[in-house]
């Protein structure tokens, strides 16, 4: 049986606020650079018009946001998270980008989404829902401030089917990335969090059926990097 991990949002946004240091280093060392790979799926997958506004719940960082606006001409993105320190250091990155016209990041938390209804046209979560202590909820927010039509990309981590990448992966994931995530964040338990939040999320065809129970349609479960990786992709009805 898979033990729930504590999501009590003052302890995640703890844990984000303690490991922001590293946060960034410590992504692309682990995914081998994957995840910049796995971002840009996902801003392709909402095939964006030009100067689309769109909302990163999530944002950390925001390394989806930048990408967001260097792929989609005259987009600009709101990054909504609720841990400091990782908005701090994404907005040090936003301005050493020169890009503060196009990105704002605004602290908040996405079970209680800091805008209105209908204000964007699509919206992206990389590597959060799971980590939401409410997830549904968070849900019903983006269906509350997406127009009719618009968008959603969520990438969450997933587990590969292929036997063999499966039992090397998981060998990976449970025991050398902790060990690493431990030894460069300084941090005890963040990185041990990464997989039993992963073993706690539910399966993607069950992860779709909940988007779908949320005013959404045409949902998609896509894998990536032999389904390390889910990219959802799904539009308001
Ligand atoms: C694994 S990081 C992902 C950051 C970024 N999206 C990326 O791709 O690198 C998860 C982020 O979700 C944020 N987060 C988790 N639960 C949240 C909530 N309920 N409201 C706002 N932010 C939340 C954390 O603070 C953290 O910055």
């Amino acid at each position: 049986m898979v033990t729930a991990p504590d999501k009590t949002p003052s302890v995640i946004a703890g844990m984000f606020d303690a490991i922001a240091p590293r946060y960034d280093l410590l992504n692309h060392t682990l995914s081998v650079g994957l995840d910049k790979r796995w971002r840009t799926r996902a801003v392709d997958a909402l095939e964006l018009p030009h100067g689309a506004h769109v909302l990163d719940l999530c944002t950390g960082t925001g390394d989806l946001a930048v990408a967001t606006v260097r792929r989609v001409p005259r987009a600009t993105v709101i990054g909504v998270d609720f841990a400091g320190a990782m908005l701090r250091l994404g907005l040090a990155k936003v301005r050493a980008l020169g890009l503060e016209r196009r990105i704002r990041l605004v602290r908040g938390d996405a079970t209680a989404i800091p805008l209105p209804a209908n204000a964007c046209d699509a919206a992206t979560i990389a590597f959060g829902i799971r980590n939401v202590a409410d997830p549904e909820r968070a849900l019903a927010e983006l269906a509350r401030v997406l127009r009719p039509r618009g968008r959603l990309a969520i990438l969450e981590f997933g587990e590969p089917r292929i036997p063999g990448i499966r039992t090397c992966y998981a060998w990976y994931f449970r025991y050398l990335l902790p060990a690493v995530g431990r030894l460069v964040s300084k941090h005890t338990s963040a990185y041990s969090y990464l997989p039993a939040s992963v073993g706690a999320f539910p399966p993607p065809s069950e992860f779709a059926r909940v988007i779908s129970r949320h005013g959404f349609v045409n949902v998609r479960a896509v894998p990536l990097s032999f389904g390390i990786v889910y990219l959802y992709v799904a539009e308001k009805n």
